[in-house]
Protein backbone atom coordinates (compact mmCIF):
# COMPACT_ATOMS: atom_id res chain seq x y z
CA UNK A 1 0.00 0.00 0.00
CA UNK A 2 0.66 3.19 -0.85
CA UNK A 3 2.40 5.38 2.40
CA UNK A 4 0.18 8.36 1.78
CA UNK A 5 -3.09 5.91 1.40
CA UNK A 6 -1.81 4.02 4.91
CA UNK A 7 -1.22 7.81 6.67
CA UNK A 8 -4.31 9.37 5.33
CA UNK A 9 -6.79 6.00 6.36
CA UNK A 10 -4.82 5.13 9.90
CA UNK A 11 -7.60 5.80 11.78
CA UNK A 12 -7.28 5.22 15.52
CA UNK A 13 -8.97 1.76 15.63
CA UNK A 14 -10.66 1.11 19.30
CA UNK A 15 -12.90 -2.06 18.10
CA UNK A 16 -10.34 -4.98 17.56
CA UNK A 17 -11.68 -8.53 16.91
CA UNK A 18 -10.19 -10.96 19.38
CA UNK A 19 -8.70 -13.34 16.71
CA UNK A 20 -4.57 -13.87 16.88
CA UNK A 21 -2.23 -12.08 14.74
CA UNK A 22 0.63 -14.20 13.69
CA UNK A 23 4.19 -13.61 15.06
CA UNK A 24 5.58 -12.82 11.86
CA UNK A 25 3.44 -9.93 11.21
CA UNK A 26 4.22 -8.39 14.81
CA UNK A 27 8.11 -8.85 13.86
CA UNK A 28 6.88 -6.94 10.73
CA UNK A 29 5.59 -3.70 12.64
CA UNK A 30 7.98 -3.80 15.42
CA UNK A 31 10.72 -4.12 12.78
CA UNK A 32 9.68 -0.66 10.83
CA UNK A 33 9.20 0.65 14.57
CA UNK A 34 12.99 0.47 14.73
CA UNK A 35 13.53 2.28 11.50
CA UNK A 36 12.27 5.58 13.05
CA UNK A 37 14.94 8.25 14.22
CA UNK A 38 16.16 9.19 17.09
CA UNK A 39 18.26 11.87 18.52
CA UNK A 40 21.61 10.97 17.54
CA UNK A 41 20.78 7.65 15.98
CA UNK A 42 20.74 6.17 20.20
CA UNK A 43 17.62 4.23 19.47
CA UNK A 44 16.77 4.48 23.18
CA UNK A 45 13.56 2.36 23.01
CA UNK A 46 12.41 -1.04 23.58
CA UNK A 47 9.27 -2.70 22.81
CA UNK A 48 7.53 -4.84 25.52
CA UNK A 49 5.21 -7.35 22.78
CA UNK A 50 2.52 -8.57 25.54
CA UNK A 51 0.25 -11.94 23.77
CA UNK A 52 0.08 -13.79 27.24
CA UNK A 53 -3.63 -13.85 28.20
CA UNK A 54 -3.28 -14.07 31.91
CA UNK A 55 -0.52 -11.12 31.43
CA UNK A 56 -3.33 -9.03 29.52
CA UNK A 57 -5.73 -10.31 31.42
CA UNK A 58 -4.03 -8.78 34.67
CA UNK A 59 -3.11 -5.39 32.78
CA UNK A 60 -6.71 -5.22 31.03
CA UNK A 61 -8.51 -5.57 34.55
CA UNK A 62 -6.21 -2.94 36.39
CA UNK A 63 -6.82 -0.21 33.09
CA UNK A 64 -10.51 -0.80 33.51
CA UNK A 65 -10.62 -0.45 37.15
CA UNK A 66 -9.05 3.39 37.00
CA UNK A 67 -10.88 3.96 33.64
CA UNK A 68 -14.27 2.91 33.15
CA UNK A 69 -15.83 5.04 35.20
CA UNK A 70 -13.81 8.12 34.43
CA UNK A 71 -14.26 7.56 30.33
CA UNK A 72 -18.08 7.02 31.16
CA UNK A 73 -17.84 10.24 32.89
CA UNK A 74 -16.31 12.37 30.26
CA UNK A 75 -18.80 14.54 28.03
CA UNK A 76 -19.40 13.75 24.69
CA UNK A 77 -21.00 17.39 23.37
CA UNK A 78 -20.81 16.21 19.28
CA UNK A 79 -20.69 13.51 17.01
CA UNK A 80 -16.90 13.46 17.32
CA UNK A 81 -16.58 13.15 20.99
CA UNK A 82 -19.21 10.47 21.42
CA UNK A 83 -17.36 8.11 18.32
CA UNK A 84 -14.25 8.55 20.19
CA UNK A 85 -15.18 8.17 24.10
CA UNK A 86 -17.57 5.24 23.26
CA UNK A 87 -14.45 3.40 21.35
CA UNK A 88 -12.59 4.12 23.94
CA UNK A 89 -14.91 2.91 26.44
CA UNK A 90 -14.81 -0.08 24.29
CA UNK A 91 -11.36 -0.07 24.21
CA UNK A 92 -11.45 -0.25 28.05
CA UNK A 93 -13.47 -3.23 28.47
CA UNK A 94 -11.69 -5.31 26.17
CA UNK A 95 -8.36 -4.78 26.80
CA UNK A 96 -7.89 -7.67 28.20
CA UNK A 97 -8.55 -10.22 25.10
CA UNK A 98 -6.85 -7.36 22.97
CA UNK A 99 -5.10 -9.47 20.38
CA UNK A 100 -1.57 -7.58 21.11
CA UNK A 101 -0.70 -4.77 23.74
CA UNK A 102 2.59 -3.43 22.62
CA UNK A 103 4.35 -1.22 25.46
CA UNK A 104 7.02 0.56 23.67
CA UNK A 105 9.46 2.06 26.33
CA UNK A 106 12.77 4.25 26.38
CA UNK A 107 15.39 5.00 29.03
CA UNK A 108 17.61 8.66 29.04
CA UNK A 109 20.14 7.31 26.90
CA UNK A 110 21.56 10.97 25.20
CA UNK A 111 23.01 12.65 25.10
CA UNK A 112 25.50 10.09 26.11
CA UNK A 113 27.35 11.71 28.56
CA UNK A 114 24.46 13.91 30.43
CA UNK A 115 21.37 11.80 29.78
CA UNK A 116 17.90 13.98 29.78
CA UNK A 117 14.20 12.69 29.71
CA UNK A 118 12.81 15.04 26.93
CA UNK A 119 15.01 12.71 24.75
CA UNK A 120 13.21 9.96 25.74
CA UNK A 121 9.82 10.91 24.23
CA UNK A 122 11.53 12.02 21.36
CA UNK A 123 12.54 8.07 20.84
CA UNK A 124 9.52 7.09 21.79
CA UNK A 125 7.17 8.89 19.29
CA UNK A 126 8.37 8.43 16.07
CA UNK A 127 9.09 4.35 16.54
CA UNK A 128 5.02 4.20 17.81
CA UNK A 129 3.93 5.89 14.85
CA UNK A 130 6.31 4.01 12.15
CA UNK A 131 4.29 1.09 13.76
CA UNK A 132 1.21 2.40 13.67
CA UNK A 133 1.58 3.41 9.99
CA UNK A 134 3.52 -0.23 9.40
CA UNK A 135 0.31 -2.09 11.36
CA UNK A 136 -2.24 0.15 8.94
CA UNK A 137 -0.45 -0.74 5.59
CA UNK A 138 -0.70 -4.60 6.82
CA UNK A 139 -4.76 -3.96 7.51
CA UNK A 140 -3.47 -4.01 11.11
CA UNK A 141 -5.64 -2.14 13.41
CA UNK A 142 -3.65 -0.07 16.37
CA UNK A 143 -4.42 3.43 18.51
CA UNK A 144 -1.80 5.25 20.17
CA UNK A 145 -2.87 4.83 24.07
CA UNK A 146 -0.79 6.51 26.86
CA UNK A 147 -4.15 5.66 29.64
CA UNK A 148 -1.95 2.59 30.72
CA UNK A 149 -0.45 5.43 32.99
CA UNK A 150 -3.55 4.95 35.37
CA UNK A 151 -1.95 1.40 36.01
CA UNK A 152 1.39 1.66 35.37
CA UNK A 153 2.72 0.23 39.09
CA UNK A 154 0.71 -2.99 37.75
CA UNK A 155 2.30 -3.30 34.32
CA UNK A 156 5.66 -2.92 35.48
CA UNK A 157 5.43 -5.48 38.10
CA UNK A 158 2.93 -8.10 35.02
CA UNK A 159 6.29 -7.36 32.88
CA UNK A 160 9.37 -6.89 35.01
CA UNK A 161 9.78 -2.95 33.50
CA UNK A 162 12.89 -1.45 35.55
CA UNK A 163 12.17 1.15 36.93
CA UNK A 164 14.56 3.75 35.28
CA UNK A 165 12.85 2.67 32.20
CA UNK A 166 9.51 5.18 30.73
CA UNK A 167 6.71 3.60 29.23
CA UNK A 168 6.05 6.45 26.64
CA UNK A 169 2.37 4.57 25.46
CA UNK A 170 0.64 1.03 25.06
CA UNK A 171 -0.43 0.78 21.57
CA UNK A 172 -3.49 -2.55 21.57
CA UNK A 173 -2.97 -4.14 17.80
CA UNK A 174 -5.33 -6.69 16.13
CA UNK A 175 -7.49 -7.13 12.97
CA UNK A 176 -10.11 -4.19 12.81
CA UNK A 177 -13.85 -4.41 13.64
CA UNK A 178 -14.49 -0.93 12.37
CA UNK A 179 -13.53 0.22 9.40
CA UNK A 180 -10.25 2.48 8.53
CA UNK A 181 -11.05 5.63 6.62
CA UNK A 182 -10.52 9.63 5.79
CA UNK A 183 -9.36 11.07 8.77
CA UNK A 184 -10.90 14.52 10.31
CA UNK A 185 -8.20 16.73 10.80
CA UNK A 186 -7.13 20.71 9.98
CA UNK A 187 -6.31 21.10 6.14
CA UNK A 188 -3.36 22.20 4.89
CA UNK A 189 -4.00 26.07 4.60
CA UNK A 190 -4.96 26.17 8.01
CA UNK A 191 -2.19 24.76 9.05
CA UNK A 192 0.85 26.28 6.94
CA UNK A 193 2.44 29.82 7.33
CA UNK A 194 4.87 30.30 3.94
CA UNK A 195 7.77 32.78 4.88
CA UNK A 196 6.76 33.90 8.34
CA UNK A 197 3.65 33.75 10.32
CA UNK A 198 0.64 35.09 9.27
CA UNK A 199 -2.80 35.23 11.37
CA UNK A 200 -3.71 34.75 14.97
CA UNK A 201 -3.26 32.00 16.90
CA UNK A 202 -6.06 29.24 15.96
CA UNK A 203 -8.29 28.40 19.08
CA UNK A 204 -8.81 25.12 20.57
CA UNK A 205 -10.43 22.29 19.77
CA UNK A 206 -9.86 22.56 16.15
CA UNK A 207 -12.70 23.54 14.34
CA UNK A 208 -14.13 22.43 10.88
CA UNK A 209 -15.63 24.12 7.91
CA UNK A 210 -17.50 21.01 7.05
C1 LIG B 1 0.08 11.11 22.74
C2 LIG B 1 -1.26 10.47 22.46
C3 LIG B 1 -1.99 9.91 23.50
C4 LIG B 1 -3.20 9.27 23.26
N1 LIG B 1 -3.85 8.65 24.30
C5 LIG B 1 -5.00 7.97 24.04
C6 LIG B 1 -5.61 7.22 25.09
O1 LIG B 1 -5.12 7.15 26.21
N2 LIG B 1 -6.76 6.56 24.80
C7 LIG B 1 -7.32 6.57 23.56
O2 LIG B 1 -8.36 5.93 23.35
N3 LIG B 1 -6.74 7.26 22.53
C8 LIG B 1 -5.59 7.94 22.76
N4 LIG B 1 -4.95 8.61 21.73
C9 LIG B 1 -5.53 8.56 20.36
C10 LIG B 1 -6.14 9.89 19.95
O3 LIG B 1 -7.34 10.10 20.62
C11 LIG B 1 -6.35 9.84 18.43
O4 LIG B 1 -5.09 9.71 17.82
C12 LIG B 1 -7.02 11.10 17.91
O5 LIG B 1 -8.29 11.27 18.50
C13 LIG B 1 -7.19 11.03 16.39
O6 LIG B 1 -7.97 9.91 16.07
P1 LIG B 1 -8.21 9.49 14.53
O7 LIG B 1 -6.85 9.22 13.98
O8 LIG B 1 -9.09 8.27 14.58
O9 LIG B 1 -8.85 10.64 13.88
C14 LIG B 1 -3.73 9.24 21.94
C15 LIG B 1 -2.99 9.81 20.88
C16 LIG B 1 -1.77 10.41 21.13
C17 LIG B 1 -0.98 10.98 19.97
Amino acid sequence: MDVFEAMSTCRAIRYLKPDPVDDDLIEQVVTAATWAPSPGNSQGRDFVVVTNPEKKRVIGEAVETVMAHRVAAMERPDRMHRLMLDGTEHLVETLKTCPVLIFVCGKAVYPYESPRESFVWSSIYPAAQNLIVAARALGLGTVFTTFQGTAEPVIRETLGIPEDVHIGCMIPLGWPDRNFGPLKRLPYDKVVHRDGWQGDLRTYPPTYDD
